[in-house]
């Protein structure tokens, strides 16, 4: 079930951040690659950095959101590399707010995304992989996905829900040597605040950004990580030692987690970030 050298991979949401280092990442093991996003330059900027370092790679423009946009983009796959071995499902927006605070629209929004943007590429692409034998899906959830925190309900219910769709798909592939790997990190820079939505205290924004600056590991560690995660079969990836710790403290006893741990560790990130 390991990723076959030269792979034929898809990856969404390949126009920044962690798609991009997916792409520049799969580009030394000289992968074929069909990078897809819904924003054209930024993932042009990819190509053409990926080609530099001898990757052959198509662009698409693709909607996650949009059923018909992924049915497109697993059709124009096929034919341009002939088969898929690896998807990665990584497009991903975020909302910020308390629930009753934010907008319905936001909550759609991300929901369409996070969520129906990972179902969109599992149900177009695992049936080609069932009916070859061969292949992985690698779902980007996120540390968000196995820990929640107040203020952040829209990003951890899709991202929860990414996180149980796995699980399932794990089990459903498995006995076709299909393999799955969930992606869970805390958080590493990229442009997702930018880009995202809602009506969030400003003082978590604040907090995540500082959470994502003082990061050890940058998006290529990130993707390298998922990338060897999937290469040995596993189902769970979740490089970083913070959010090992906290998804198993909150296993072990989760009101207690809730009740105290998760609320005094947001105070102290709040206090360090002033
Ligand atoms: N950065 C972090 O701290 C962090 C932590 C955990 C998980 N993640 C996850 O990593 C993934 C990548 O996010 P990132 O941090 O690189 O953010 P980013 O904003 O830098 O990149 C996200 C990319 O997804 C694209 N995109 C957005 N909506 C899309 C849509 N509807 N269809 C297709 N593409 C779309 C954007 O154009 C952008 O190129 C997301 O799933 C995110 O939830 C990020």
């Amino acid at each position: 079930m390991s990723i076959p050298s030269r792979p034929r991979v898809v990856v969404t949401g390949a126009g920044s951040g962690l798609g991009r280092a997916f792409v520049l990442e799969l580009a030394k093991r000289g992968a074929r690659v069909v990078a897809a996003d819904i924003a054209v330059a930024g993932v042009e900027e990819t190509a053409r950095m990926a080609r530099e370092r001898g990757a052959e790679v198509v662009v698409e423009k693709c909607d996650v959101a949009k059923a018909e946009d992924v049915e497109a983009l697993a059709a124009s796959a096929e034919r341009a590399l002939g088969g898929v071995d690896l998807l990665v499902n990584n497009a991903g927006v975020a909302v910020a707010g308390e629930v009753g605070d934010v907008d319905l629209e936001h909550w759609r929004w991300i929901v369409s995304i996070n969520l129906m943007g990972v179902v969109h590429g599992c149900h177009y692409f695992a049936p080609l992989m069932k009916r070859r034998k061969a292949g992985h899906v690698l779902n980007v959830a996120s540390a968000a996905g196995l820990v929640a925190a107040p203020g952040m309900a829209p990003y951890n219910a899709t991202k929860f829900a990414v996180v149980g769709l796995s699980e399932a798909l794990y089990q459903e592939l498995r006995p076709h040597g299909v393999g799955v790997t969930v992606l869970c990190p805390t958080f590493f820079p990229t442009n997702i605040l930018e880009a995202g939505r809602g009506s969030g205290d400003p003082r978590f924004i604040k907090v995540a950004a500082k959470l994502m600056k003082a990061s050890k590991l940058d998006a290529n560690d990130v993707a390298r990580a998922a990338l060897e995660a999937a290469d040995g079969g596993h189902l769970y990836s979740i490089p970083m030692g913070d959010g090992r710790v906290m998804w198993a403290l909150k296993r072990l006893a989760p009101e207690q987690w809730y009740r105290r741990v998760g609320p005094a560790l947001l105070s102290l990130a709040r206090k360090r970030s002033g």
